[in-house]
């Protein structure tokens, strides 16, 4: 959304940096790869830049981190080759920025809960005040780990002193760094230049760059920043809770786009969860990546959904599973202790309780019956399982595929289906019905005489 009544803002070009080994998270995935709302967490950052319509976006990563460099393609990454310090990370993409004027914005990959707003902020910011770099600030409740921002008496931002270079003063001060920073693309080069590594860390700090900036004359200033907003995770308990905050966010999204969430709290969201109008979600429902639910649909509890569309006016569940390559039509229900997985369910078909339907097409208003089984796995390969329009299908089914059954036909319950059911025909495929008259009271009678004599 264009910012009305605004100057245009200057050209931007984002550096995610996401070099470093984020330890803490103590795992074989690269930190910047563990989901958020269903999606790596770089993704979030790569999509908040995106919607600012960079001229270019680069990703900064360590050597041999090609699952980064996947999961951000078609972005281009450049290698840090040894983590020698933010300064350092974001030197290695300059190759990236040559010949670009206007804004870079310097931001990192572990702290996905940047917005748009945030970003756009700094710019506003910048143009304000002409500054050669404005710094996001925060002021978090714990400032122990944070880079303390050292203001002058005008206001303007006169250095950043890491944590652990800091004196007795400056670890009192409340303003902290919250990471992502912006610098005028004409200066950027020179004072990534000047930067040194005498310091605690032996580190390249891209902080320096406000005491060099200042030392050459030019303002440096900071936009203040909720901490959320700049939260970076390191372990997975800062995970849990960036996973709690962007719930409430994308909760709150939808239901004041139309859905009815009966208790928001239990119902979760990924970050590409798109959903229509008049929804209702019940208690403890799961909405993994890739789902699309349409208007009017209704959603009772305990459901888990994962890559699958949901037409309008659907219902689903209690207790359904929806599975990756599925598409429930209109009108369809989805009961109880019923799974699908890669198949399309036509208009108004009906599954109400305890089935599995997997590798199938299901014709519209066909009717399955409960305990009906697509068999469509023989230990080697998965086989296809068509079920016609308007068919039945009886309780307790077993349809081994690869098979079909026409439109229009009856299946009688208890039948293990091998066969093709040609159209509007009846398949019964069980053993038939024995009677035997009289016989239970003749063998209770047998069972109580045996029972005296012994
Ligand atoms: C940084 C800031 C600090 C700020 C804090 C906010 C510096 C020197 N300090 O400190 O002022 O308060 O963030 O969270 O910038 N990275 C690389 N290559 C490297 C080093 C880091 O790519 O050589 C990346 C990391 O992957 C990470 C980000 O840069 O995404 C930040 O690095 P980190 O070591 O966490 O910086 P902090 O010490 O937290
Ligand atoms: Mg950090």
């Amino acid at each position: 959304m264009a910012e009305k009544n605004k100057p245009e803002l200057p050209s931007l070009a984002c550096v995610i940096l996401a070099a470093g080994q984020g330890t803490r998270m103590r795992s074989e995935l690269p930190k910047v790869l563990h989901p958020l709302a269903g999606v790596p967490m770089i993704k979030h950052v790569l999509k908040a830049c995106a919607e600012l319509k960079p001229e270019r976006i680069v990703v900064v990563i360590g050597p041999g981190m090609d699952a980064v460099e996947n999961a951000v393609s078609p972005t281009p990454c450049v290698v840090q080759f040894e983590p020698l310090g933010t300064g350092d990370a974001l030197k290695a993409a300059l190759p990236q920025l040559k010949g670009f004027k206007g804004d870079v914005i310097a931001l990192f990959g572990d702290a996905p809960l940047v917005t748009r707003e945030a970003l756009t902020t700094l710019q506003r910011k910048r143009q304000e005040t002409d500054a050669t770099v404005v710094v996001a600030a925060f002021k978090p409740e714990d400032t122990s780990p944070y880079g303390r921002l050292v203001l002058d008496g005008k206001g303007e931002l006169a250095a950043i002193v890491e944590a652990a270079d800091a004196d007795a003063d400056e670890c009192a001060i409340a303003l902290c760094n919250g990471g992502i920073m912006l610098f005028d693309a004409a200066k950027l080069p020179s004072l990534l230049d000047q930067l040194r590594n005498e310091n605690a860390k032996k580190e390249f700090y891209l902080t320096d760059c406000v005491g060099l900036a200042r030392a050459g004359g030019d303002i440096c200033a900071v936009a203040i920043m909720s901490a959320n907003e700049v939260l970076g995770i390191n372990t997975r308990v800062e995970l849990a809770h960036a996973e709690k905050l962007i719930q409430q966010t994308i909760r709150r999204q939808f239901m004041l786009q139309g859905v009815t969430l009966i208790d928001p709290d239990t119902v979760y969201f990924s970050a590409d969860t798109k959903i229509g109008r008049d929804v209702v979600i019940a208690t403890n429902v799961y909405i993994g990546p890739g789902v699309e639910i349409a208007d009017r649909v209704q959603i009772n509890s305990f459901c888990h959904l994962e890559q699958v569309r949901v037409e309008e006016a659907a219902i689903i569940g209690p207790f359904a599973r929806l599975r990756p390559g599925s598409v429930i039509g209109a009108g369809a229900h989805i009961g109880n202790f019923v799974e699908i997985k890669n198949t399309e369910v036509g208009q108004g078909a009906k599954i109400n309780h305890l089935s599995y339907i997997g590798d199938a097409f299901v014709g519209s208003k066909a009717n399955i019956g409960a305990g009906t089984i697509t068999c469509n796995y023989d230990g080697f390969r998965k086989h296809l399982t068509h079920i016609g329009a308007n068919t039945f299908i009886g309780s307790n089914t077993a349809l081994v595929a690869p098979v079909k059954v026409g439109d229009g036909a009856y299946i009688g319950a208890g039948s293990v289906i091998t066969m093709e059911v040609p159209a509007n025909t009846l398949a019964v495929a069980r053993g038939r019905q024995a009677n035997i008259e009289d016989w239970a009271r003749r063998f209770r009678e047998q069972q109580a005489a045996q029972k005296k004599e012994g």
